[in-house]
């Protein structure tokens, strides 16, 4: 970057919030990520994050369907299967232009997978096929999309783009990033979307008795009144180490339509979280935003410190990965806690992983962080803002909210 520039914040896509800023090496790269994806095309190519990937460990599959359905007001599609795994689609029913879920598992735990790989790195996820994969998100044209990645020199897992027209889609899938070891896919439809997917992947029959489970984990959720209150992904977080906070922000940029929308800076847990939301300014139902949350000082550097470094040791013994999914939850617009009903069902269902809410109407915001799931590795929070309050967090919620975890986020072996 030549010196004698001095960026100033470009704010195309919107304000920037908070009270954490970036250094100049930021805001002069933003820029030209900006000019680049606009003149090249990926800003009116790029549409919204058609599905996201969780992968689990062999045999775990349906335990994680459960586990997810009991939890979350979606519902099961069909399950499919490919050369190497077993894929269980969840879609949000009540609204299909919901990103759907996709739990796979691995058909042969083979050891010398790239997403192995990372979790032996990570002491926390050591053994453990199971992690968050990425987003795919839906473009116009892939080969355009390709074409301008490929020629910016990002990798990719396979050396072309597979599927075809006939067969219904056009897929391709980048290599890992080193910042937040998750994958981003790009995904062209051709024809009607769920039929056609199924001339790519077989369709794995579940039996009658699965098929059932699926259904009472609904009912129950009706009988409780809890159905229609659970609502679409609202944020997906990323804890990255202290030193990739900028570049994986500025990586995500290059890869996705998004924008950083802020940083709020949290000395009280030595960290700061940074969410990124969507161009299109469309809701996040249908293109969650992606929250980067980084330590302020690395982790080895904790016997200097007065405070627990919750993040970095994070990113450091679960590796740098997915910290959490976050749902959104209603708000009738007279201050009814739609967020406490439903924690009261999961307190029900699975006592151990609930954990204490945090924030109310004042606030503009009441979240909880439901304890990290063992079959996914990651957490669950949901979130109900209150009278249009438009923010991810307050503050002295956001600290709370990471303290609340510090525990389970301690190096296991
Ligand atoms: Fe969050």
């Amino acid at each position: 970057m030549p010196s004698f520039l001095i960026p100033s914040i470009d704010t195309r896509y919107g304000d920037y919030n908070g009270t954490k800023t970036n250094s100049d090496y930021f805001w002069f790269y933003l820029k030209q990520i900006y000019d680049w994806r606009q003149k090249n095309g990926l800003d009116s190519n790029f549409k919204k994050i058609d599905h996201i990937t969780i992968q689990v460990d062999t045999g775990k599959r349906l335990e994680a369907a459960y586990e997810f359905l009991t939890m979350q007001g979606y519902e099961f599609l069909m399950s499919l299967e490919s050369e190497n795994y077993i894929k269980t689609i969840l879609h949000f029913k009540r609204d299909t232009q919901v990103p759907e879920i996709i739990i796979r598992e691995p058909k042969k735990p083979k050891q010398n997978d790239i997403f192995w790989f990372m979790n032996q790195t990570a002491p926390n996820r050591k053994n453990s096929h199971a992690r968050y994969i990425g987003e795919t998100i839906l473009v116009e044209n892939i080969e355009e999309v390709y074409q301008v990645l490929k020629s910016a020199g990002k990798h990719f897992l396979t050396e072309q783009i597979l599927g075809s027209e006939q067969e219904g889609q056009k897929y391709i899938e980048t290599h890992p990033s080193s910042y937040t070891q998750n994958t981003v896919k790009y995904i062209q439809y051709f024809g009607k979307r769920n039929l056609k997917r199924q001339s790519l992947d077989k369709i794995f029959e579940e039996n009658k008795e699965t098929l059932e489970k699926f259904e009472k984990i609904k009912q129950d959720q009706k009988d409780a009144g809890i159905y229609e209150l659970m609502r679409p992904l609202d944020h997906i977080a990323t804890r990255v180490m202290q030193q990739d906070r900028e570049n994986a922000i500025l990586e995500i940029l290059t890869l996705e339509p998004y924008y950083p929308w802020g940083a709020y800076n949290i000395e009280e847990q030595n960290s700061s979280t940074n969410p990124c939301r969507n161009i299109f300014k469309i809701p996040e139902r249908y293109s969650p935003a992606k929250v980067f949350t980084a330590a302020n000082s690395a982790h080895f550097l904790n016997f200097l410190e007065d405070i627990y470094n919750t993040t970095d040791n994070y990113a450091y013994n679960f590796g740098r990965s997915l910290h959490h999914l976050a749902f959104e939850c209603p708000d009738d617009g007279k201050g009814t806690l739609s967020i406490d009903k439903i924690v009261e069902y999961i307190a029900q269902k699975n006592p151990k992983m609930v954990g204490k809410l945090f924030g109310n109407r004042e606030d503009g915001i009441r979240q909880i962080f439901i304890q990290r799931s063992e079959i996914f590795g990651f957490a669950t929070e949901y979130v109900q803002r209150f009278d249009g309050y438009h923010g991810f967090f307050t503050r002295e919620n956001v600290a709370s909210l990471t303290g609340a975890l510090a525990d389970s986020e301690k190096r296991i072996s």
